[in-house]
C-alpha cells in the first residue's frame, strides 16, 4: 500500500502482459476484438468524459438528472449504510450527488485508470475533508479484493453510466453474483442501467456529430502501438456503431477501410478490407429484463427510478 497525502491508495492492477495476452488472443480469432476495459487509459477515459457531454449521449445526463431529482428518496432507503463505493469511479460527478445528501463516513473508489483515479478521489478528498477517502486501481471486471478497506460498516455499492451494459449478460450475472458475495450482509447496489429504446436515439449516441465518439475507438489502437508495440495506422481504419436489436446491444467496431498487415511485436495480424475488430458491446435492458438478472444473482429488487422519457433508470437492490 502506498499513502497519498489526502487518500488512501491501493494498486490492484493487472501487470501489463495481461493485456498483451488478451490482446493476441483478441485479435487472434476469427471475429477480431478488443477487451472494451482498454479504452480507459488517461486519455481515453478523458476522451470519454467528452463523449458524455456530447448532446446525443444522453446517459450521462439523464442519470445525473434522475439522481439530483430523487437524491433524498435514495438517502432515505441507504441511511444506514455508512461505505460508499463507488465501481468505475472516473470523473466522480455523479457520487458527488450522493455524498452531500447522504454523507457517508468513508468513501471508496475503484477504477482502472491510475492517473484518473488519483486525481478525481484527491479533488474530492479536499472538497470533503470530513470524508474518509480510498482510491483502488483494480480491474473489477475479475476480481474485487475489499479487505484492505474499512470494515464494520454496511456497504452502498455505486455502479453508475450503465457501465453493466458493457459486460455480456453472462458476464453481467458472474459479476453480479460475485458483487453480492462481496459486499455482504446489509448491503446495498445502486446501479445505472440504460434502457431499450428507440434506435435512432441509440444509433445517434455512439455516433456523435463531432467525432469524439470515433475518437475514443480509434484511441485503442494508439495505446496498442504506444503500449505494445504495434504499428496500427489510425487512418485506416473506421469507427463503426450501430444497434443489435437481436441481442438489444449497441455494437462497437473498428473496419479496416483496405487489406493490410499489422504488426504487434513479433505477432502479425492480416485484415481483409472491410473486417473489423469488434471493440465495445452496450448492452440496453427493461426494467423488468434487468430485475429478473439481478434477482437470478441473489439481489432483491428494492426500488427503481427513471427519467420522464424513460431512457435510462437507477435501480436499487438489496443483499437480503
Ligand atoms: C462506459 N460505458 C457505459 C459507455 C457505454 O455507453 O457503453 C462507453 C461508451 N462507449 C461509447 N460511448 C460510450
Amino acid at each position: 500500500m502506498s499513502q497519498n497525502t489526502a487518500i488512501r491508495f491501493y494498486d490492484l492492477h493487472p501487470p501489463q502482459t495481461d493485456h498483451i495476452g488478451e490482446t493476441i488472443e483478441g485479435l487472434s480469432k476469427k471475429q477480431k476484438q478488443l477487451p472494451p476495459k482498454l479504452f480507459y487509459d488517461e486519455k481515453g477515459s478523458k476522451i470519454f468524459d467528452q463523449i458524455c457531454e456530447q448532446p446525443e449521449y444522453y446517459p450521462t445526463r439523464t442519470e445525473i438528472e434522475i439522481l439530483r431529482q430523487n437524491a433524498r428518496e435514495i438517502a432515505e432507503y441507504c441511511s444506514d449504510n455508512n461505505l460508499l463505493l463507488e465501481l468505475g469511479s472516473g470523473a466522480s460527478k455523479k457520487i458527488r450527488i450522493l455524498l452531500e445528501t447522504l454523507r457517508p463516513n468513508s468513501y471508496v473508489g475503484v477504477d482502472i485508470s491510475k492517473e484518473f483515479l488519483i486525481e478525481s478521489t484527491t479533488r474530492l478528498a479536499k472538497d470533503y475533508p470530513w470524508l474518509d477517502v480510498h482510491a483502488t486501481c483494480a480491474d473489477f471486471s475479475h476480481d474485487l479484493d475489499l479487505t484492505h478497506c474499512p470494515d464494520n460498516q454496511r456497504i452502498l455499492a455505486f455502479f453508475p453510466g450503465s457501465s453493466i451494459g458493457n459486460f455480456t449478460p453472462t458476464e453481467a450475472q458472474l459479476f453480479l453474483g460475485r458483487l453480492h458475495k462481496l459486499i455482504g450482509p446489509g448491503g446495498l447496489l445502486l446501479i445505472g442501467v440504460d434502457l431499450v429504446k428507440d434506435i435512432d436515439i441509440l444509433n445517434a449516441a455512439y455516433n456523435d456529430s463531432h467525432g469524439v465518439t470515433a475518437r475514443f475507438n480509434l484511441n485503442l489502437l494508439e495505446r496498442l502501438n504506444f503500449e505494445l508495440d504495434a504499428n496500427f495506422d489510425l487512418e485506416r481504419f473506421q469507427h463503426y456503431a450501430f444497434f443489435n436489436p437481436h441481442h438489444s446491444r449497441i455494437e462497437m467496431h473498428l473496419v479496416s477501410r483496405d487489406e493490410q498487415t499489422v504488426h504487434l511485436g513479433p505477432h502479425r495480424f492480416d485484415f481483409r478490407k472491410g473486417e473489423s475488430i469488434h471493440t465495445e458491446n452496450s448492452y440496453k435492458y427493461t426494467i423488468d429484463g434487468f430485475e429478473e438478472m439481478a434477482r437470478n444473482t441473489g439481489w432483491r429488487p428494492v426500488k427503481f427510478w427513471t427519467d420522464d422519457a424513460q431512457k435510462f433508470s437507477i435501480q436499487l437492490f438489496s443483499t437480503e
